[in-house]
């Protein structure tokens, strides 16, 4: 599909090396950087991603067409891919779902998140990045499950002998990633991959507490996500669309 591979055994982290060709050696992408291991990386939102080798760690460097206000409906395209990827893998297993923003859980624990970075507009960076790049980080729990989370987490393997391993999980990703970019970029644009990823959903119709990234905390209904991918809850006779922030769902 055109797209070139790096990989390594151990990096810091994908994005990190992802950002570093970027602003230091002018990459544009396509271009996918998978590692074996990370020793430090990042989830959203300032977070620390922990990962046990095994696991799935890539990221993929995009600049093509992808205007700024655009670019934060990738977590979406990612999401899609993922949750198809996993699915085509494992014929039959119900319990792959996707949760607002960027997770990807199995049985309600969180089982991988997307990371975006854009690189566009570095701010007090002099360097001159290339104009309009993103990163998509994707990591998976394959093999295991950090320990000490503060979350329910899951991984792969407790799916016993059908679990893919992380290549064979990068190889359907990635195919599956090139095709939902493929519909994203074509005319009907985001409102395929939208309708694709409430059919994946977690929790649409339940009460959901969001914690803002703000620091507000709300309760609501959980009714869509909107044409910008912003989440959308009723609160009493009010609806309130979310840009960014933190969906708990009730315990089931
Ligand atoms: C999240 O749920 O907070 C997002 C986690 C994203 C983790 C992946 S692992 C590969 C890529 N490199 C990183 O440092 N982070 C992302």
């Amino acid at each position: 599909d055109g797209v070139r591979l790096l990989s390594f055994d151990e990096l810091d982290s994908t994005n990190e090396e992802a950002r570093r060709r970027v602003l230091e050696e002018g990459e544009h992408g396509p271009l996918w950087i998978v590692a074996g291991r990370q020793s430090r990386g990042r989830g959203r939102l300032g977070r620390e991603w922990l990962s046990v080798p095994g696991n799935l760690h890539a990221s993929l460097i995009l600049s093509d067409g992808v205007a700024p206000e655009r670019a934060p409906q990738l977590g979406f395209v990612a999401g899609v891919a993922i949750v198809e990827a996993l699915r085509a893998l494992c014929p039959g297993e119900t319990g792959f779902a996707l949760k607002w923003p960027n997770d990807i859980l199995l049985d309600r624990a969180k089982l991988g998140g997307v990371l975006l970075e854009g690189l566009a507009l570095s701010a007090g960076d002099e360097r001159q990045p290339a104009s309009g790049v993103v990163v998509v980080g994707i990591g998976v729990n394959c093999s295991a499950a950090p320990e000490g989370l503060a979350y329910p987490a899951a991984a792969l393997t407790t799916l016993g002998a059908r679990a893919p391993s992380a290549q064979t999980l990068f190889r359907t990703l990635s195919d599956r990633f090139c095709e939902a970019l493929k519909l994203w970029a074509a005319g009907s644009g985001f409102a395929e991959i939208r309708r694709r990823w409430l059919e994946a959903a977690a929790g649409l119709g339940e009460t959901v507490h969001v914690l803002l990234a703000q620091g507000e905390e709300i309760e609501g209904r959980f009714e869509t996500i909107d044409a910008s991918g912003r989440l959308v809850i009723a609160v009493g006779a009010a609806r309130r669309a979310i840009d960014a922030g933190d969906v708990a769902l009730a315990h089931r």
